[in-house]
Parts: C-alpha cells; structure tokens; sequence
C-alpha cells in the first residue's frame, strides 16, 4: 500500500488540503508551492489571454471543454473567476519559463515568451484531475485545482521525441496525436525521421517520384506505405509551433536512402534499378558523392525542406554508413584524389562538411548520428551519440553541440522487460526499465562549465523497423485494434514522462522513488486521454506468520485503479477477483496479481519465478541447450545472447552444464561476437555429461561498445546422438 499509505501521511500532514487533490506534476517543477484553499473550474470561468497568447488560450480552452463540458471563452479581460495568460517580464529565465499562480479566485500564468505560456498550460491541466485529459465528457465531477505557487524552467533546451515514420508509415492523425503526448510531457522537439532505406515520406515538387515510388513498398494487396504532403507538413509544424514543439526533419546521407534511389537510381554510384525494401535491412547503396547530379538533388531537396521546416537545425543522419559501393565507383574514387582524401570516412566528411556550409547560408545548423565525429567533421556540427557513449565527451571537448540518443537509456523501441508476456521490440538491445529511462543524467561527469554548455540535451527514439516484421504484432491481441500507432505508444508511455523529467527538472531534485509516487496519477491521465502505455507490475511481499501461513501483500504504483489477482496459477485478468487486503497463499507461485487502471488497461502479471540456483555459482544463465538441438556427433553451432550480460571489457568464462538427456554434451570450441565480429575465442574440447571436464571456456574481451549486441557461439555435439539438454552460464572473471 506504499501509494495509499503515501497519500495518507499527505493528508495527516496537511490537514487543511485533506479535500484537494495534491499536486502531482510531471515533468517536477523547479519550485512548487502549496498554498492553502483552492479553485474551483466553472461554466462561468473565463480565460483571459493577450494576443501573444492566444494559441495556447485555445489549445486549454478545448481541452477543459471536451473534459468538463464547459465552453470557457476566451477574452482581453474578466471581471469574475479567470485563468488568466499573459507575456510579460524579463526573459532572464528563459523563453521556456514560467510562473504559475492558483488561488481561490483564480489561476495566472505568466512567462517571458509564448514558449513559456504553453509550459504553463501544461502544468495548468496536471494540476486538476486527470479526467481533464478525457477527448469526451466526464459528468459529475468538480474541477478543483490546488492552490500553489509555480515558478519553472527546464533544464535542457532539447527534449526530444523521434518518430520513424520511414520503416512504418504513420499518418498525419497520429503524428498530431504523437505532438500532443509530447506537449503533455513538455517534450519539445520533434525529431522527424521522414527518410530512410525502407521509405521517403516527405512530398519534394520537384522531385515527385520521390513520393510516387519511394513511399510505397511491396506489390498487390500488400502493397502499403504513404506520405506527407507539403500541406500537411504545414498543418504539422504550425501545430508542433502552438505546443512549443520545434519539428526537426532529418535528411539521411549518404546511407539510408534507398528509397530516394528506387525513386531516381541515377542517385547512387551504380545507377542501377533497385526496388524500396519490404523487410528491414541497411542497404549499401550510398547516394554518389562523386556526382553533381547527387548535388543538384541535395540542394533542391534542403531548399525545399528549408522552407518547409522552420527549424535551426536540420538532421543529416550520417550514420550505418558502408563504403562497398564507394570504394568501387569511379566518381567517388575520382572525387576523393582530386581532394586528396585518404578514405571514404573522410569522403563522408567532405559531404558532411559541403551540406553544413550550404545549410549555413540559409541561417542553418546540421545535426547528425555519432558516426559523423570519426568522419573529420567541424566543431560547430551538432552531434547525436547513439552507441557510442564516448562521443559526449569527446564532442564537448571539441565544442560540438549534443543531443543524446544513447541505446542504453533512449531506445525506446526496446521492450522494458523481459518478463513473460512483455511486448516483442527490438532485440539487439538488453531491455529498458522505466528506472534506467530515469536514473542517468545527459551531461556527463569531468566537464569544464564552458563544456557543459554544449550539451542541448536528450531525445527518446521510436523505431519502427521492427513494425516491418508484421508477424509478431498479429500476435500481439491487445493491440489488435489502430495496431501500430497502439503498439507505439506502449513503448513509449512511460519512458517519455522518464526521459521529459531527466530533460526538465534539475539533476538535484531528481528522485526515483518520488517519480515513481507522481508517476501513479501520470497512469490515470494516460488512462483519461486514451493513450496506450505500458503499466507498472504491482509489487508483493509474501510473508509468513506466527501460524505459520504464508501471505501475499500486493501493492500498486497506479492511481484509481486497482490489483487482480488469482491463487490458481492462472494469469489475472481485468475481471479477476479484487484485491483488497492480504491474501492467505499455500505456497508463493499460487499468486499472481495485475495492476489495472481506470479504463481497463492491465500489467503484466506478478509471478514468482522459479528459481533454479543450482549452477549460480558458475554465474548468470544465457541459454539452454535442448534434445535435438545439437549436433549429432558432429559439431553443430549454437547461439546464446549475452548482450547486457557482456557489459564491460574483461575476461569472461563460460561454463556447460548437463542437466538430464542420454548423451553427454561435447564442446569444441566457444566464440564471442560483437556484432559481426569475433572478438575472442577459446578452442578446446570439453565434456559435461555424469562428470564434467574442460567444461569452462575462458574468452578475453577486449573491444566493448555501447549498443552493440554480443553473441556467444559453441561447436557442440553429443557424442552418441543429440539427445542432451542442459544450461550454459556467464561470469566475468574479477
Ligand atoms: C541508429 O540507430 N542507426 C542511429
Ligand atoms: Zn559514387
């Protein structure tokens, strides 16, 4: 009952407030607070806003009016009860700040600039019942809000989201419906990833066969894809702008790009016809950087992006890019000795460089993927690190601006867990808690002040490769209905509100058990406004007492809802019986519980695992080997992910160990892959069966990369047939 007991010592605390809902805002402001008494919304409120802003006035004024029923106007002044928005005041603080006042007469949000007034709105809407969130009208409700005092500002400038919207084609609805998520978390900055191998989504009049072609994939009735016109990119930004959301575009290059090239082939270094792909994979047909013609496109192409998007800075991508083509085209090899470039890394920072220096006489910066560092770029390129964590630092050394995106905190494309049940994402990364989405912070440790400076901030990545691989989301049923746009949200709620607080609040006051407190009425706003999200598993505590019964204490971190339970060993369901105290359990896998939300949502369950602690001391399990799924003496390869478990540089030992099966199970050899590459091995003959000998295998690591998936392969066979079925475990040598 941690977040009853919470509210309890709350409301024995402040007596006075016992009536009002306590503010739980997310992201956490700078300073809050709490004054006694409070608001009360009406249908006679008015909203009182100057014409700066205005947008933000209509913005509020349609959402208290699909929630409540109330058609507040909006007018120049009010006598009575009023939330009033004014600009005004120095911008010391910030274009993003802002004061927010509630009292009994009212609410006043005030800020230097029409950033902040959206800011405040925001906080405005968190501060009343998270019904306020409802897209339909919620009767008989009273829409109080607590009387405080606000003053605010975020930390980082950049707080982005990603959308790929390349690999799955979401439609301008969803995109829209992407910003106000992102506008309820002060998110603010989306970054557009409109191109890619797999589809070009944005509409180029000049180049209309970049849309006809590129922006559709497959044949006949599976034929499927979509784009962005012009207008609608207009209709876009021009929302993104009225919640203090900057729409970054991003133009992939050299690589990603296939799509451009089955739209106009001449674009790469072959010419050759090529198909836009209905499975996922990186192409290494590059566009040519020997050719003007490759040139004439880019410069069309950003003139129109230019116009379209309003934004500093324009992506470049710069990333995943192989030389094969390059290396084998005479343009490019040509290009490269007429500028005396020593390798196509530095081919790619030529490009890099040429499209920064066009950008920059439209008043432009680029911003590109890690890889771009190691191609020789300029100090003044803005740089996104991914997998390599080690390109903040050397970015803020050279002074580069930073925007983090790194694999272990921001990809949210990743499920949270591995628990069963969990929704399938991507699989090259270890999982991504909700509490490793929070506890990190973007600007590392050892910086100068003067280093500090260039770290902008930190964005959430949505890929959507993984939605090519239609299977596994036929099989997800929950997510049955608008699948993908469903699924999306899913991975991205909660993480949002984690990565919208690591961007906002100040390190200091970071805290994840008290994010975790706030985070139970985030849950219920989900919940009001219809968006998917992914619900935290309760806790339970099984104790045993004096009568020697064993009971199972359940708790949830989750606002007007509830836990259901079972004792059979079924899974909970959203129409399991209740749980309302302690439940008397023979033995602690009987019980298992879900946390549900107001409108139905359910967790994953809680369940004991099994445990098997016979083998802990040879380390942590990555994998079995099964009857039939070895050779039958002859070697055959198998693979086990140690990606995570392999999470350092250092040597590791990797046991065998039979557990039942006619044969015992014979060893060759053992290898370690970092991505492709074999990076060590061990090759000796080992046994384990009855007895075991030579059964551990000792692999040196030495390359270690952030992001990067780690494989472990063994020749193993049984010596008289396959029948063999055993564990294979991990420890990193101390
Ligand atoms: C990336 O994930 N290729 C930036
Ligand atoms: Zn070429």
């Amino acid at each position: 009952m941690r977040f009853a007991l919470t509210l309890a010592l709350l409301a024995a605390a402040l007596p006075v407030f016992a009536a009002d809902p306590s503010p739980l805002v997310i992201p956490k402001p700078v300073a809050l607070t709490r004054d006694s008494g409070s608001f009360t919304l009406t249908p006679q409120t008015v909203i009182v806003a100057d014409t700066a802003s205005q947008p933000a006035a209509r913005i509020l004024a349609d959402q208290l009016f699909k929630s409540t029923g109330y058609r507040l106007p909006i007018q120049s002044q009010a006598n009575g009860a009023a939330i009033i928005l004014r600009v005004e005041g120095s911008a010391a603080a910030g274009a993003e700040s802002y004061k927010l006042a509630v009292a009994s007469s009212g609410a006043t949000i005030t800020a230097p600039a029409y950033a902040g007034i959206a800011n405040g709105v925001q906080t405005l809407l968190q501060l009343l019942p998270s019904a306020i969130y409802s897209d339909h009208e919620v009767k008989g409700r009273t829409w109080v809000i607590p009387a405080v005092r606000i003053e605010d500002q975020p930390s980082y400038a950049w707080r982005g989201m990603m959308l790929d919207s390349s690999r799955y084609f979401f439609d301008k609805a969803f995109v829209l419906r992407y910003l106000d998520i992102m506008a309820a978390h002060k998110l603010n900055v989306l970054h557009f990833h409109l191109i890619d191998d797999a589809g070009w989504r944005l509409e180029i009049k000049k180049y209309p066969k970049l849309t006809e072609i590129g922006a559709f994939r497959g044949e006949g009735p599976t034929r499927q894809g979509g784009f962005y016109t012009q207008e609608d990119i207009r209709e876009i930004v021009k929302y993104a702008a009225d919640r203090n959301i900057t729409v970054v575009p991003e133009l992939e290059l050299p690589a990603h790009t296939l799509s451009a090239i089955a739209a106009y082939p001449w674009l790469s270094c072959t010419g050759k016809e090529q198909k836009v792909p209905a499975v996922h994979f990186i192409s290494d047909d590059l566009y040519c950087a020997g050719k003007a013609t490759t040139w004439q496109f880019l410069h069309d192409v950003l003139d129109e992006m230019c116009v379209l998007f309003p934004s500093t800075y324009i992506h470049i991508g710069g990333d995943e890019a192989k030389y094969t083509k390059w290396k084998a085209c005479p343009d490019c090899q040509k290009k490269m000795k007429e500028l005396g470039l020593k390798s196509e890394h530095e081919l790619q920072g030529w490009m890099t460089t040429e499209v920064e220096n066009y950008l920059k006489k439209k008043g432009r910066q680029i911003l590109g993927w890690d890889e771009i560092l190691g191609c020789g770029v300029s100090t003044t390129a803005g740089l996104m690190p991914w997998h390599d964590p080690k390109a903040v630092t050397e970015g803020a050394k050279r002074g580069n601006p930073l925007v983090l995106a790194l694999t272990n905190r921001c990809y949210f494309d990743v499920p949270e867990s591995k628990e069963p049940g969990e929704v399938p994402g991507a699989t090259w990364l270890p999982p991504i808690s909700l509490q490793q989405a929070y506890e990190w912070h973007p600007t590392p440790d050892g910086l100068t002040p003067q280093q500090e400076k260039t770290v902008l901030g930190a964005e959430g990545c949505l890929w959507s490769d993984q939605f090519l691989h239609k299977p596994f989301l036929a099989d997800t049923t929950p997510f049955n209905e608008d699948r993908s746009a469903r699924y999306l949200e899913y991975l991205m709620l909660p993480r949002a509100a984690a990565l919208a607080e690591v961007t906002w609040t100040p390190k200091a006051s970071r805290d994840w058990k008290d994010f975790s407190t706030r985070m139970a009425r985030q849950y219920a706003r989900y919940a009001a406004a219809g968006w998917n999200h992914r619900l935290p598993i309760p806790q339970v505590t099984f104790t045993k007492g004096t009568d020697g019964k064993l009971t199972a204490t359940a708790v949830s971190e989750v606002e007007d809802g509830g836990i259901r339970y079972t004792t059979d060993g079924n899974w909970p369901l959203a129409y399991s019986p209740a749980y309302t105290k302690p439940v008397t359990v023979e033995k602690e896998s009987d019980f298992r519980a879900v946390a549900v939300n107001a409108d139905g949502h359910i967790s994953l369950p809680f369940q004991t695992k099994a445990a098997d602690n016979r083998f802990a001391k040879y380390g942590e399990q990555i994998g079995e080997w099964k009857s039939g799924k070895v050779g039958d003496r002859k070697p055959l390869t198998v693979e086990f992910d140690a990606t995570g478990k392999i999470n350092q540089a250092g040597t590791y030992e990797v046991t065998f160990q039979f557990t039942d099966g006619k044969q015992r199970l014979d060893i060759d050899s053992v290898e370690v892959f970092l991505n492709q590459d074999s990076v060590a091995k061990d090759v000796h003959h080992g046994t384990t069966g009855a007895t075991n000998d030579k059964n551990v295998y000792r692999l040196k690591v030495d390359r270690y990369e952030t992001g990067a998936s780690f494989k472990i392969r063994a020749a193993v066979y049984g010596d008289e047939g396959s029948d063999s079925n055993g564990v294979v475990l991990l420890k990193k040598v101390p």
